[in-house]
């Protein structure tokens, strides 16, 4: 696993767009060879979405022939909710970028048959040749999707009931009010990105830490979904300083310490 500390947010959105934009160029995407995407909504990859809206619009990278599946959505809040990840997605994302609206793929959380919808997607992830880039976020608990403390590490595209503690962290988009905040989401399992070929998460802030902590340094447990990316062969972290908080000072150096090595990805951009 790379784990890159950059000082702030903002330099944790840049790098992260910088990456993204930076491997879809290389794999040099056509219609009968798309990149797919897989997204993540939340206040982590907000600054990223910027980046990559103004790398689209520099024409640094082109969304064309990317195909993207998003991670999760709520259920039972209608899709133009101004909270439903739907709404989240267009307005913050695809609206402002090139990418064709069939290459847009996030699950209907209000599918009559759920399990249905959850198998739907699987295999929709399946007949475009799997994932390339999953990008997350992760939750107070460690959480990554809404697979939340006790899911499966192996866990597919299901139903999930979300806890006290994400609800009560998502309140703040519904009016404080964790009695807004839907009960239930439909999500990606661990293995379903476990199964991407590379896996970026962005981790930013000091509420983050104690999950950075089990995420880098505790031991592989489905209390802490995030760290099922230990077992993953190409998986990066770009994280702030506030979410080093709980890191061991030797891990904090070490991973200092090697990315000085690493090429920066805007590099490849120009
Ligand atoms: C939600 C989402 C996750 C996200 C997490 C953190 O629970 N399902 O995908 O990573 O929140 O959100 P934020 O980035 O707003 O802290």
């Amino acid at each position: 696993m790379r784990l890159i500390i950059e000082p702030d947010y903002d330099k944790v959105s840049e790098w992260a767009a910088n990456y993204v934009a930076a491997e879809i160029n290389k794999a040099n995407p056509s219609p009968e060879k798309p990149f797919v995407l897989g997204l993540p909504t939340g206040s982590s990859p907000l600054g990223m979405y910027k980046n990559l809206i103004r790398l689209n619009k520099e024409g640094k990278v082109s969304f064309k022939n990317v195909i993207t599946f998003n991670m999760d959505e709520y259920c039972g809040i209608p899709r133009d909710h101004e909270q439903s990840y739907h709404t989240f997605m267009w307005t913050n994302f695809f609206s402002h970028i090139d990418i064709p609206e069939q290459n847009v793929n996030i699950l209907n959380g209000n599918a009559p048959d759920p399990e249905a919808e959850c198998r739907r997607y699987e295999e929709k992830i399946k007949s475009v040749g799997g994932i390339d880039l999953f990008i997350g976020g992760v939750g107070t608990d460690g959480h990554i999707a809404f697979n939340e403390p006790g899911s499966s590490l192996t866990s597919r595209t299901r139903m999930k009931t979300l806890t006290k503690e994400t609800m009560i962290a998502n309140s703040r988009f519904f009016d404080n009010d964790v009695n807004k905040v839907p009960r239930y989401a439909l999500t990606v399992g661990v293995g379903t990105i476990m199964d991407a070929r590379s896996v970026l998460l962005i981790v930013n802030g000091f509420n983050k830490s104690r999950a950075l902590h089990h995420g880098v340094e505790g031991a592989v447990t489905q209390q802490w979904t995030i760290t099922a990316l230990q077992m993953h062969n190409k998986a990066i972290i770009v994280c702030d300083e506030p979410a080093c908080e709980d890191l061991k000072v030797g891990t904090y150096r070490y991973y200092k310490d090697i990315e000085t090595a690493n090429l920066d990805p805007s590099k490849l951009l120009s």
